[in-house]
């Protein structure tokens, strides 16, 4: 039977884009539905060559339960946040233990928590001339960026790398890594 994957995204998109392009030829691996917060997130644009359309919602449905209510339903094998920036509720991790994952742009636990997200956290990797940066990703859990990590990777940076070029090499490692990531936990599902 086939493994069910849910994203969700609140912008661009290009991780979602990535991971629909790696399971695509994938028969063992179903990517079911991409939810957004963001009626304007470029992730919607990414996802229509694949065949899906997005499912909006709003502060109120997150917040009430009908957004889990409904992935529930779906039962997907796994949750997967690829810049998502809501904060999970603890009535998902208790539906879902172990089965939500997020990717950090950062080593984790450097530059986590509230307020840090994409370019913020390159912003502050080059304010604090940090030497490497690169990539976490963790199961969710209650707190922000707390939860147990599943990969790291990391790569160099040179004192005259911009918040932009930052950004690019952490890209590169997301799209290396991201979906790879995600193929081998569903092995172990
Ligand atoms: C990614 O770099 C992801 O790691 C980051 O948002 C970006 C989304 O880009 N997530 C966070 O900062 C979560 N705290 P994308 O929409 O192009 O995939």
């Amino acid at each position: 039977m086939s493994k069910k994957i849910i994203l969700l995204a609140s912008g661009n998109g290009s991780n979602v884009e990535n991971i629909c392009r790696f399971f695509k030829q994938n028969l063992e691996v179903q990517i079911l539905e991409v939810y957004t917060n963001n009626p304007d997130a470029g992730v919607l644009k990414r996802i229509k060559p694949f065949g899906l359309k997005g499912y909006i919602f709003n502060k109120t449905s997150f917040n009430n339960g009908d957004v889990l209510k409904e992935i529930k339903k779906k039962q997907p094998d796994l949750i997967v946040l690829a810049g998502f920036l809501w904060k999970i509720g603890v009535d998902w991790i208790d539906a879902f233990p172990l089965k939500i994952i997020n990717i950090h742009p950062a080593l984790l636990p450097k530059y986590g928590g509230k307020g840090m997200y994409g370019s913020h956290v390159h912003k502050a990797v080059k304010e604090n001339n940090e030497k490497e940066t690169g990539i976490t990703i963790h199961y969710v859990s209650e707190a922000y960026d707390k939860g147990t990590f599943i990969f790291q990777n990391k790569v160099a940076l040179t004192t005259t790398d911009t918040i932009c070029d930052i950004e690019a090499k952490v890209s590169a490692l997301e799209q290396k890594c991201f979906p790879k990531v995600i193929n081998s936990l569903l092995n172990n599902i």
